[in-house]
Formats: structure tokens, sequence, C-alpha cells
């Protein structure tokens, strides 16, 4: 294992080498190929049934295909692993009811009616709400201004979205814009929105807003869903519904496993079969060679002497026998791995 990774990375440090049993698995034959399946189709990750995995995948194949340390054998095995993963995700519910605490932020919305066109208000720039971000892309919300203690953060956000905007969170405290939804998420430690702040946004308006805190500590402040019409999403609740939703993906890799047993079955056929066709591959050049060289030099003298339409049925002939024996093996070879 040592030896590969030096071939791999000449300038690797002794001090990665030494740690290379703890985060190397090292797999031979159909192991290996069940292991590449089971990746492919996530049900060897800590979050099971995350589709984004088989496109990381495919793209550390592809990756690793441009810088030239890919062969036949591997691509045979990513084509099959894609074609298993992807009859998991048909056949199998190991990818429904999501798990991320964003997608079920945004999925509340959706069964709030929330409309797309709401007035998003987007406390924080971090990883989470970037994550949140993306799925209300995806639901078609489009109407978000980000707030952030580092206004590039927010700029870099905000501009994703067909209506985004950026303030910095200096700002949230004198916004008298109006809004529909909150959505707060930072690493602060105190609470971001009080109830000072919160009535200040408000502006008066009595319609019932749509709160959502994912941070830990809470970013909005207890008396705040307490004491105005909101209603409250905190991250205790999107959690449980996260692990719920676990356990049923869970439930479905038994159903996935015997759909990637009859994948990894077809893969020694197929690698057998591949390796035939490598192997046949010379058949065509070193018919054509034989007749070539008939031609040229073994009977060039007979030749030479036959008028040009004995010459021409010759020629023709000798077109047709080349086809006929290089098919001949071809059909032997396939009939006989069958
Ligand atoms: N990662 C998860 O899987 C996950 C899931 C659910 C909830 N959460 C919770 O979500 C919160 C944010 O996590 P994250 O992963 O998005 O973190 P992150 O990527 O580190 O981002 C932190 C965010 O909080 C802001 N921030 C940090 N300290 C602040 C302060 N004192 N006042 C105001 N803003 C502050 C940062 O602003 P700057 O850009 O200016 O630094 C940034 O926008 C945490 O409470 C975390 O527990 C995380």
């Amino acid at each position: 294992m040592t030896e590969f990774f030096q071939e791999l990375y000449p300038g690797i440090e002794d001090s990665v080498l030494d740690q290379l049993d703890e985060w190397v698995a090292v797999y031979q034959g159909q192991e290996a190929i069940r292991h590449l399946f089971e990746v492919a189709a996530s049900i060897d990750s800590m979050v099971i049934g995350e589709r984004q995995i088989l496109g990381q995948l495919r793209d550390a194949y592809d990756q690793c295909k441009d810088w030239g340390i890919t062969g036949d054998n591997l691509r045979l095995a990513v084509d099959l692993a894609v074609q298993a993963a992807k009859a998991v995700y048909t056949h199998t519910r190991i990818g429904e009811k999501p798990i991320s605490i964003a997608s079920l932020a945004v999925q509340k919305l959706e069964r709030l009616h929330t409309p797309k066109d709401a007035r998003i208000l987007l406390v924080g720039a971090g990883q989470t709400n970037a994550l949140v971000a993306k799925f209300l892309i995806k639901h078609r919300f489009h109407n978000v201004r980000v707030f952030n203690r580092t206004l590039a953060r927010a700029e870099d956000l905000s501009a994703l979205f067909e209506h985004g905007s950026a303030s910095p969170l200096s700002a949230l405290a004198s916004y008298r814009e109006g809004f529909d939804v909150l959505i707060a998420c930072t690493s602060a430690h105190e609470p971001v929105i009080r109830h000072g702040l919160y009535h200040d946004l408000l502006q008066g308006d009595q319609r019932e807003k749509v709160v959502i805190d994912l941070s830990i500590p809470r970013n909005v402040e207890a008396a705040v869903p307490r004491d105005f019409p909101i209603q409250y999403v905190e991250i205790e609740g999107l959690r449980s519904l996260a692990k719920e939703n676990l356990a049923f993906r869970e439930k479905e890799v038994e159903h996935a496993r015997t759909l990637l047993d009859e994948y990894t079955a077809l893969f020694p056929a197929q690698y057998r079969q591949r390796r035939l066709e490598r192997a046949l591959q010379v058949i065509p050049d070193s018919v054509r060679a034989v007749k070539e060289k008939a031609v040229r030099e073994v009977f060039k003298k007979e030749l030479d002497s036959l008028d040009p339409s004995a010459l021409a049925l010759v020629e023709r002939i000798l077109g047709y026998m080349e086809k006929k024996c290089i098919g001949i093996p071809m059909k032997a070879a396939r009939e006989a791995i069958l």
C-alpha cells in the first residue's frame, strides 16, 4: 500500500504514510467491486441515500481519467457502479425523505404554503445557510435578503438569487422593508434576533410570520415566539425529523443490498467479455496483414500476370475472405463465454 501511494504522490509526507492504515481500506477482486457499488449507491456513507455521492464518485473518476491513471478495467467497473446506483435510487426508497436540516427547513416552508415571492431574510451566510440557499433556489424562492457579519459573504450568497440583496448584520436593527420569513443561522453565542429588534423589524405588521432558527445555541430570543404571531421552527424539531427519516432510509438498505448483489454478480462476465474483446482487437489487423502479404509478396508474380477483370475478381474474393475470417473467431469467442 505504501508503494502504491508513493508511486501516485512522489512527494507524499512520511507523517501521512504513517497513518495510511487508519484512513485506507484495501479490497481485492469481487470485494473491491462490491465496495465500489456500495459507495456509489451511498449505502456505505455516513449519510445514507445521498444522491450527490454518485456525482462525487463520477467527478473523482473523471479527474483520475484526465490524469491518465485509470484504464479500461476501472472504466468498466465505474460504468456498472453507476448503473447499480441508479437502480438502487429507482427501485428503493433510499433517497426519499430529506435528512439535512437545511432541506427540511425549506420543506417546512413548502408545507406552510409559503408563496414563492415571500420576502425572506436570511441571517448568517455560513455553510448551513449556504445549503439553505441552495434548497430555496431549488424550490424557486427568489426574494431573499442576506444579512451577515461579514458583508462579502452575504453578497456572495445573495448573488445566487434572482432578487437577492445583501446587508451587514449591523443593518438588521434598522431594516424597515418588512418580511414574511426569517431564517437565522449563525454561530453567535448570544441571540441575534432579540425581542426589541424583532418588534422593530415588524413595523407594526400583525400578520403571522415564519421564523426558522437553525442555530445552536438559538439565535432567536425565547420571548420572540412567545409574544408575536409566529410559525416557529426550531432545530430540535428538524433534527428529530431528520433522525426519523434516516431510520426510514436505513430500512431500505437491505433492499438496496439485494439489488447490488445482482449487479456485483454481473461484473465477472462483463470483465471476461471485455478482456476477450481487447484480445480479439488484434484479429482484423492481423488478417489484413496476411492478405496484404499474399498480394504484395507471396503471389505478386502470379497476380501481375492476370488480366484486369481476373485481378478484380481475386481482389473481391480476398476482401470477402478477409471479412469472414475476422468474424469467425469473434463469434466463436463470444459464444464460448456466454
Ligand atoms: N453544519 C451543520 O451541519 C449544522 C446543522 C444545523 C445547524 N448548525 C448550526 O448552524 C450555526 C451555523 O453553522 P455553520 O455550519 O453555518 O457555521 P459557519 O459556516 O462557521 O458560519 C458561521 C456563520 O455565523 C456567523 N457568525 C459567527 N459568529 C457570529 C457572531 N458572534 N455574531 C454574528 N454572526 C456570527 C458567521 O459570520 P461571518 O461570515 O462574518 O464569519 C457565519 O455567517 C451553528 O449554530 C451550528 O451549530 C449547523
